[in-house]
């Protein structure tokens, strides 16, 4: 199992954030987590990560690859990090160092994580940027000097660089028009799943999870309310959340669905 969550809450001071969740990833399995804009899904996925804001109170239990990140030391949690689960934000300009040329910043982790040579090191990032689309010659140019989705193509490159066996996506394409983010989405999805990794995937977007997961968690005020097989979701729903969220899902839906006849991911597309 690459993610095991059992009794997770958390809270800052008397407010309640997270609220008794079980929740699980299974070896090779993309997952979603779904749920309005401050429900609780990015907390979720910090607190799993062991990136809880620090005056945060957090009981139960949340097993990375079969190490507890509940109560971990930042070494431990930094070792598991990394190695055990890469993640990828919504704003990829942020997770970026500007002052990093783009080889250099997928590196790093390898550096943390692994014992290899420099000349190793960035043989390695080159490859994977070559995997998700960047050039040579954008591999050594500047975040500011690439565009939105160019960005986002790296810090996929920088999360998966380690081969780690959890991907946790927060909103990775929110800041996307959308047809970078089909690309993204699209890329993502073949890259986690060649690499045999697993997913979680969060959006408050139904028809962004659609694409890019089998099975999802809705939350709602940072409780678990729901849990279905996509494709069941737009079936008759359960939960009230569900169905709200089906609806707005119809709204947005994306012109053809997932598998369907969409462009393959471009490689380095110029139209990002
Ligand atoms: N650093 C923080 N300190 C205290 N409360 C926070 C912090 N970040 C988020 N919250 C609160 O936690 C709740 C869940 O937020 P979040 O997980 O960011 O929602 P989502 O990702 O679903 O939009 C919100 O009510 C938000 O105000
Ligand atoms: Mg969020």
């Amino acid at each position: 199992m690459s993610l095991e969550i059992h009794g997770l809450s958390m809270s800052i001071g008397s407010r309640a954030i997270i609220r008794d969740v079980d929740a699980s990833v299974a070896d090779g399995e993309r997952v979603g987590l779904v749920g309005a804009s401050g429900s609780g899904k990015s907390m979720l996925a910090r607190t799993v990560l062991g990136l809880a804001p620090v005056d945060a109170h957090v009981r139960g239990s949340a097993l990375l690859d079969g190490r507890q990140t509940v109560g971990a030391s930042d070494e431990e949690l930094a070792d598991v990090r990394g190695r055990f689960a890469g993640m990828i934000f919504q704003n990829p300009a942020a997770s970026l160092n500007p002052l990093t040329a783009v080889v250099d910043q997928v590196m790093l982790p390898l550096r943390i994580h692994y014992d290899l040579s420099r000349s190793e090191r960035r043989d390695r990032a080159m490859a994977m940027l070559d995997t998700v689309g960047i050039s040579n010659r954008l591999a050594r140019s500047f975040p500011s000097e690439l565009s939105g989705g160019q960005q986002q193509r790296v810090a996929i490159a920088t999360a998966l660089v380690t081969s780690p066996r959890l991907i946790v996506a927060d909103e990775p394409t929110t800041a996307l028009d959308s047809i970078t983010q089909r690309q993204i989405l699209d890329l993502l999805v073949s890259l986690v799943d060649d690499s045999g990794a697993s997913l979680l995937f969060i959006t408050h977007d139904f028809s962004v999870l659609m694409r890019t997961v089998t099975r999802c968690y809705v939350l709602d005020e940072g409780r678990i309310v729901d849990e279905s097989a996509i494709g069941e979701m737009g079936g008759p729903a359960s939960a009230e959340q569900t169905r709200r969220l089906v609806d707005a899902a119809r709204r947005l839906r994306l012109p053809s669905g997932r598998g369907g006849a969409s462009a393959p991911a471009r490689k380095g597309g110029r139209d990002e």
